[in-house]
C-alpha cells in the first residue's frame, strides 16, 4: 500500500524507530546496510568516494539529512572546513551528531525542501539517503534549495538510491542461484533493505517482525535525467552499483567475496558514469559555475 506523504511521520519515524539502537548494537537504520566483514573494505571504499567532489576548504559544509553521522567514513567529509551544519527534521540524530563531531559541528532542525539559510551560504553541500524521503513531485525544489546554497564555484554531492537498476536486473538470476547455493545464515535476521515505500511490518519466518518503514520515493535514471538533470549543472557518477540484496547474496567469504568486490570497485572506477546510470546508486554532483 502506497504511504502519503506526512513530514511529521518521516520524523517520528527517525526519532522512534530509525535512530534507536538495536539489539545488535548498530542503529536500526543500518540494518539495511551490509555491515558483514566480506563487504566492509568496498563498502569503506565507496563511502570515501564522496571526499574527491568536495574542496575540503572554506567555512561551512552543509550536511543535508546527516543523521546521527553513524559511519566513521562520515566524518572525513568535513575535514578542512571549520564548520559542519548537521540538518535533519530529527533531533534524535542530532543529537548522536553532536555526540560523534564535537564543537566542529552545528546542528539545524529543519528540511531539506526549505532551508532555513541564505543564498549562498556554504563552501560545499553533502546530503545522503535523505531526498528519497521527499514526494517526487517536488523533489526539484529540493535540487533547487541544495542548489541556492552553493557559493559560486562550490558543489554538492547528492546521494539516493534509484527506483531501478538495470545492472541489478540482470542479476536477478545469479541472486536467485546464490540464495539457493548459499542458504543465507542473516536472512531470517536481517531485513532486506526497503525498495521504495514501505507501510507493514515485515516478519520472515520464525524473524521478529521489523518496524515499519516510512515514506520513499525515488526516481529511475531516466526521469531524473529528464526532469532535474536539465535545471541544473549536475553530472551522474557512480557511489555504489550493487544493492544490499545483491551483496547479501552472491558476496561471501572464502567464495573470493572480497576479490570479486576488488574487481567490481574497480570497473566502477573505469567507467564511472556507466555504472553510475545502470548501478543501484548513483552519486550526483551539482557545481555552481564561477560567474
Ligand atoms: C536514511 S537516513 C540517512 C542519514 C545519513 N545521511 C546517512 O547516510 O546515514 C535519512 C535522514 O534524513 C532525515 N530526513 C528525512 N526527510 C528529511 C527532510 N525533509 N528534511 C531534513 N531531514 C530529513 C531523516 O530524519 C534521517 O535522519
Amino acid at each position: 500500500m502506497r504511504k502519503e506523504f506526512d513530514i511529521q511521520e518521516v520524523k517520528s519515524f527517525y526519532d522512534s524507530v530509525g535512530w534507536q539502537i538495536t539489539e545488535d548494537g548498530v542503529y536500526q537504520n543500518a540494518r539495511y546496510e551490509d555491515l558483514r566483514p566480506v563487504s566492509r573494505e568496498y563498502i569503506h571504499k565507496c563511502h570515501l568516494r564522496i571526499n574527491r567532489h568536495i574542496s575540503h576548504k572554506g567555512k561551512y559544509l552543509l550536511d543535508a539529512g546527516s543523521g546521527p553521522l553513524q559511519y566513521p567514513e562520515y566524518l572525513t567529509y568535513s575535514q578542512g572546513y571549520t564548520y559542519r551544519v548537521c540538518l535533519d527534521l530529527s533531533h534524535v540524530a542530532l543529537l548522536d551528531a553532536r555526540q560523534h563531531i564535537g564543537s566542529h559541528g552545528l546542528f539545524v532542525v529543519a528540511d531539506v525542501a526549505n532551508l532555513p539559510f541564505t543564498d549562498a551560504s556554504f563552501d560545499d553541500v553533502v546530503s545522503l539517503h535523505t531526498f528519497h524521503h521527499l514526494p517526487l513531485e517536488g523533489r526539484e525544489k529540493a535540487y533547487a534549495e541544495v542548489f541556492r546554497m552553493l557559493k559560486q564555484g562550490s558543489r554538492a554531492v547528492i546521494v539516493n538510491g534509484w527506483n531501478h537498476s538495470p545492472l541489478m536486473d540482470h542479476a536477478r538470476l545469479l541472486v536467485q542461484i546464490c540464495d539457493r547455493i548459499f542458504i543465507r545464515d542473516d536472512k531470517s535476521k536481517i531485513p532486506d533493505p526497503p525498495k521504495s515505500t514501505e507501510s507493514e511490518p515485515i516478519a520472515k519466518g520464525n524473524a521478529p517482525a521489523v518496524p515499519k518503514g516510512t515514506f520513499v520515493e525515488k526516481f529511475d535514471a531516466k526521469s531524473f535525467k529528464k526532469e532535474i538533470l536539465p535545471q541544473f549543472n549536475t553530472e551522474i557518477l557512480v557511489w555504489r552499483s550493487v544493492s544490499v540484496r545483491f551483496l547479501r547474496s552472491v558476496i561471501h567469504p572464502g567464495w573470493g567475496g572480497k576479490f570479486l568486490l576488488r574487481i567490481l570497485y574497480k570497473l566502477e572506477e573505469w567507467f564511472p558514469h556507466y555504472f553510475g546510470e545502470k548501478g543501484q546508486y548513483p552519486l550526483i554532483i551539482m557545481k555552481k559555475k564561477e560567474e
